[in-house]
């Protein structure tokens, strides 16, 4: 039987009927908004997107004003003026149609956290729910632009229902019904939010550019683009917003040389010989060449080298060859860029800096003297096929990166000769003002003696790293204690999984734990760790006060685990809040509670074991 609804629900039903399909909303949105609060916020949950849409969009300047506010302070927020209390509102629809959408994911997440909160109170809700929404449009319709045997205007593509029940307009046959089918409708009405927007080639083409003629976008994404006629497309399409773009983004593209030109004159301001690109990246991609050619493409020459705003470049899984690789970095190098990221990863580029060591032809002189990358930050070289001389001469190329912070050279056979080439590296940099902080050597065949130099090596550095990742090498047992000794030199997050550890390793590790640790994650994952493993975690969650996130899956603990990891969880009250356990032998004694409820002495924390039984408490991210 239903519930008889409320009075008070009838009136928000009837508004909200009135909102959507009512012909003016001149005379009951003036009633609406002097509602008070009480009511207002009974209101506004019943209504869906399109009628919020209206009341939003007639909002009074008095509420506005609050609402400007609310935007750039927080404690403002927190008051909720009337316009914050409309911006919740687009919050729980956003979260309600896209749950799990935009949030991060990885070591960073519980790194800065604090930083995270901090953004997610300026987000404007109203804005990404429109763009998200016109991008699920965006991908709805590609499905039909892409038969062959389609031949119409984009623009009349019909949106699907199960797209348009989510903003109200289904299941009320009205007038106006017939526009909302229409994708030009959802562009004409919703185009004003849309900043970011991923685009397929068949819809790089001259009608999009009318369609979006309201947008003003910052990041386009592009894929499959692969011929001319896409080029010309899109090269419109970034021209009518050369004025905002500031993300251009290619995926599963092929790039004929001429190609890099036409974008490259489209990027351009009018009227400038520079772009205002900050972040340009080709991922999954090829660039068709000539096979004798070993210099780079002339648009993507210019691109680089017009790129004052240029902060972050990635090409990424491009079957780049090292001529390639090198010439990106050298014409980085000769402008002297501002860049802060570079991403290289998953190409073939072994050889790339050899004329760093070696110098260039004949002239045995050293390269880029007097050159440097400044801003550089973040250096991705992730599974590159680098051997352990890349790694030497990686060395002498760092020189010109004087404030790296980052460097990823996982998935790379460089070796312990590779790594200990790059020691005098580490020392050097220790003196810096801008310490480096973060190193990932995961899977590059290294053993238990590189690793064990490398961490007493990085403990002498001044300032401590931050991150460390050395997993996914064999390192054995007697990686224990060196490990245990550099626990305690102030890292905070470490990645040591699938190491080969065992319970022997950690309870070595055990014994050099001696002082508090200001570890805020961990992943210990796959080292067949067993009883050790959980000792280990136990003393880890007692010496460790900032512990956040503990990855401990598939280690063969055994089921008295869980009361020695219990007992100190009990003790400590910590900041712990995922400690995941999940493919440990705990079988089917998991079901008794008594176990389970020694974990939920914090009630933050999530605990993953076997999907079936684990009591998680999700945490509550609302303000
Ligand atoms: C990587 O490049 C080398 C030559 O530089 C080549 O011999 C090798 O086959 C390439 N590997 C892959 C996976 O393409
Ligand atoms: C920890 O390591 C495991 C095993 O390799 C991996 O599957 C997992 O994603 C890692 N955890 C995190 C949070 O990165």
């Amino acid at each position: 039987m239903n519930e008889v609804p409320t009075l008070i629900q009838l009136c928000a039903a009837a508004i909200r009927d009135e909102l959507l399909h009512g012909d003016s909303h001149d005379d009951i949105l003036p009633g609406v908004y002097e509602l008070p609060p009480e009511l207002f916020d009974v209101l506004l949950p019943q209504l869906p997107p399109l009628a919020l849409q209206k009341l939003h969009e007639n909002l009074p300047f008095e509420f506005r004003d609050d609402y400007e506010l609310a935007n750039g302070y927080c404690e403002h927020y927190r008051k909720r003026g009337r316009c914050g209390i409309v911006d919740s509102a687009w919050r729980a629809l956003y979260k309600s149609r896209w749950p799990g959408l935009g949030q991060k994911s990885g070591v960073m997440v519980w790194l800065d956290k604090h930083e995270e909160e901090k953004y997610s109170s300026v987000v404007d809700w109203q804005q990404i729910y429109w763009e998200t929404h016109l991008q699920n449009c965006v991908d709805a319709i590609t499905e039909t632009a892409l038969l062959p045997s389609y031949g119409g205007c984009i623009g009349e593509i019909q949106i699907p229902d199960s797209i348009l029940q989510y903003i109200g307009c289904k299941g009320h046959p009205s007038v106006s019904t017939s526009d909302y089918l229409k994708f030009s409708y959802h562009c004409q009405q919703f185009g004003i939010y849309v900043r970011c927007l991923r685009l397929p080639n068949v819809l790089c083409v001259m009608e999009t550019c009318h369609l979006l003629q309201i947008s003003k976008l910052e990041s386009l994404n592009l894929q499959w683009i692969k011929s001319i006629e896409h080029v010309e497309g899109l090269c419109k399409l970034v021209n009518q917003n050369s004025e905002t773009l500031k993300s251009v983004e290619f995926t599963h593209c092929k790039f004929y040389p001429t190609f890099m030109d036409a974008i490259c004159d489209s990027l351009h301001v009018k009227g400038h010989k520079t772009h205002g690109i900050e972040h340009f990246s080709i991922k999954r991609s090829s660039f068709l060449q000539t096979d004798t050619s070993t210099s780079l493409p002339v648009g993507l020459t210019s691109i680089l080298k017009s790129g004052r705003s240029l902060r972050s470049l990635s090409l990424c899984d491009n079957q780049l060859q090292t001529f390639f690789a090198k010439n990106v970095f050298n014409t980085l190098l000769d402008t002297s860029a501002s860049i802060s990221n570079l991403d290289l990863s998953e190409n073939n580029i072994s050889g790339w800096l050899s004329h760093f060591k070696w110098g260039s032809g004949n002239q045995r002189v050293s390269f880029g003297i007097g050159k440097s990358l400044q801003s550089l930050h973040l250096l991705n070289l992730r599974n590159n096929n680098l051997q352990k001389d890349d790694a030497d001469c990686l060395k002498h190329a760092l020189v010109h990166m004087p404030n790296l912070q980052n460097l990823d050279i996982s998935d790379n056979p460089i070796e312990d000769d590779g790594i200990k080439s790059l020691f005098p590296y580490f020392i050097e940099m220790s003196g810096r003002p801008l310490p480096f902080s973060d190193l990932k050597l995961e899977n590059c065949e290294l053993t238990c003696d590189g690793v064990s130099q490398l961490l007493e090596v990085l403990s002498t550095m001044k300032t401590p790293l931050k991150m460390l990742s050395v997993g996914d090498n064999d390192l054995g047992s007697k990686m224990g204690r060196p490990l245990g000794k550099f626990m305690c030199t102030g890292i905070r997050a470490l990645n040591i999984e699938d190491i080969g550890l065992r319970s022997s390793g950690f309870l070595e590790v055990l014994q050099e734990i001696k002082k508090e640790m200001k570890l805020v994650y961990i992943n210990i994952s796959k080292n067949r760790g067993g009883i050790g493993s959980a000792k280990f975690l136990s003393k880890l969650i007692f010496e460790a006060k900032e512990l956040v996130a503990v990855d401990a899956q598939i280690n063969f603990m055994p089921m008295e685990s869980l009361s020695v990891i219990a007992s100190s969880l009990k003790v400590t009250k910590g900041k712990l809040e995922l400690l995941d356990l999940t493919g440990n032998s705990f079988g089917e004694q998991l079901a008794d509670e008594s176990v389970l409820a020694e974990f939920r002495v914090n009630g933050k924390l999530i605990l993953k074991m076997s999907s079936s039984v684990a009591p998680n408490t999700p945490y509550d991210d609302d303000p």
